[in-house]
């Protein structure tokens, strides 16, 4: 096993993939073409949402989601610190202040009672919105955190990243899809290869918002308008075939946006992607059953995401002793395990605005144990039982 190496996630890319990408290529638009629109909308239909804007990256999903919310200067968000940093970065770039909440030990999701705590001990207005994040994969309970976003006036971002294809079940027994916007304002994906879709890079925005949806759209693309919806400034600009005709060139910049376009080609590998989307999940969920069956009585394993419905495990974590020996002993066998995540409070960025260790005691603590194992569609069965045997060596 010389050139075995297992990454704890990996793209999965087939000849379909290729063709499409290939015949994207050959199409007149490599940027702004026919795909991207029919990556959004058929993505859009697999999750269950009215609209669907593709973007560069889930980053740049973010930011647009901060900046169609006006979030501003002062205001302050809530999010969860077990998460990429970009989940709260997002609320920086609009020179927003970020507050941790704690996360729930069971789930390793951002904590009801935490977020629920925080309203209470401030003035009703303190807070402009909630940025829950469907970590590793399994969803968030949006019902719950909608109620209480609308007792306090607060809109919702999901970041839903690890999770296209999970769910959770709402009160009235309906499968609530992650970002099928029933009850988040907006929500964002990532397509970075080690997520369920790659792209290479990208990332969506959905929303049954109308409102919003043609905001991202707008700032998606430097703010600019290029049809005659721009008629804003119709009596300012004057043309020669007189105010009520736009030529063909006219285009519009009506608000301070960005370049967030994702390109043709990358759509064009999503849309191929998508389509073994249902497949992937099964095959991740799998993946997690063998896992939860082979440690479910090991006593070196103190927690581990298995079992759960609608998850969509993008990670699979396990809580251990000796966390640094094991993920060693592992890299020694070529195991590159991972850790999702340190605290973003602990970052030295975060840390100027005050934050410290003690500050939320379930992350830091999750932090100290928290194992990602190899988790994707392409893990073969024989790769998984070497992941799982060295795991039990290590303890044994
Ligand atoms: C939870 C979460 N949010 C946001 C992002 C940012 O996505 P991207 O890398 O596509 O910018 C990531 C990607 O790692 C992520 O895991």
């Amino acid at each position: 096993m010389s050139n075995f190496s297992i990454p704890y996630g990996r793209q999965y890319i087939t000849k379909e993939d290729e063709k499409a990408v290939v015949e994207a290529l050959y199409h007149p638009y490599l940027t702004q073409g026919p795909k991207i629109d029919e990556f959004e909308k058929v993505f859009a239909d697999y999750i269950g949402s009215n609209y669907a804007v593709a973007v560069s990256n889930g980053t740049a999903a973010l930011h647009l989601c901060t900046l169609a919310l006006n979030v501003a200067k002062g205001q302050k968000v809530i999010t969860t610190p077990i998460t990429f940093a970009a989940s709260a970065n997002c609320v920086r770039y609009c020179g927003g202040e970020v507050v941790f909440a704690d996360i729930d030990p069971e789930t390793y999701l951002i904590d009801y009672n935490s977020v629920q705590k925080l309203l209470l001990e401030a003035p009703k207005g303190t807070y402009a919105g909630i940025i829950p994040v469907d970590f590793a994969g399994r969803a968030v309970d949006l019902e719950r955190f909608r109620k209480l976003a609308d007792e306090y006036g607060l809109w919702i971002i999901e970041d839903a990243c690890h999770a296209p294809g999970g769910f959770f079940t709402s009160e009235n027994g309906i499968q609530q899809n992650c970002g099928n916007g029933n009850f988040a304002d907006l929500a964002i994906f990532s397509f970075h290869p080690v997520k369920h879709i790659a792209c290479g890079e990208g990332g969506m925005v959905t929303t049954n918002d109308e409102e919003l949806y043609n905001k991202l759209l707008l700032l998606r693309s430097h703010g600019i308008i290029k049809d005659n919806r721009g008629q804003q400034y119709q009596n300012t600009v004057e043309f020669s075939g007189g105010k009520e005709e736009y030529p063909l060139w006219y285009m519009e910049m009506q608000d301070l946006g960005f370049n967030y376009r994702i390109t043709d080609i990358q759509c064009a590998l999503g849309l191929s992607q998508l389509q073994r989307a249902d497949e992937g999940v099964a095959k991740r969920r799998e993946i997690a059953e063998k896992y939860f069956e082979a440690f479910k009585n090991e006593s070196f394993v103190k927690g581990q995401s298995g079992s759960v419905e609608g998850h969509a495990y993008h990670l699979y974590i396990v809580e251990v002793e000796d966390r640094l020996g094991l993920y060693n002993y592992l890299r020694e066998h070529h195991i590159y395990a991972q850790i999702h995540y340190i605290p973003c409070h602990l970052m030295p960025y975060y840390r100027q605005f005050g934050w410290k260790e003690g500050d939320r005691p379930n992350a830091e603590n999750y932090y100290k144990h928290c194992i990602s194992l190899p988790m994707f569609p392409a893990l073969t069965d024989e790769e998984q039982k070497f992941v799982i045997e060295k795991v039990k060596e290590f303890y044994e």
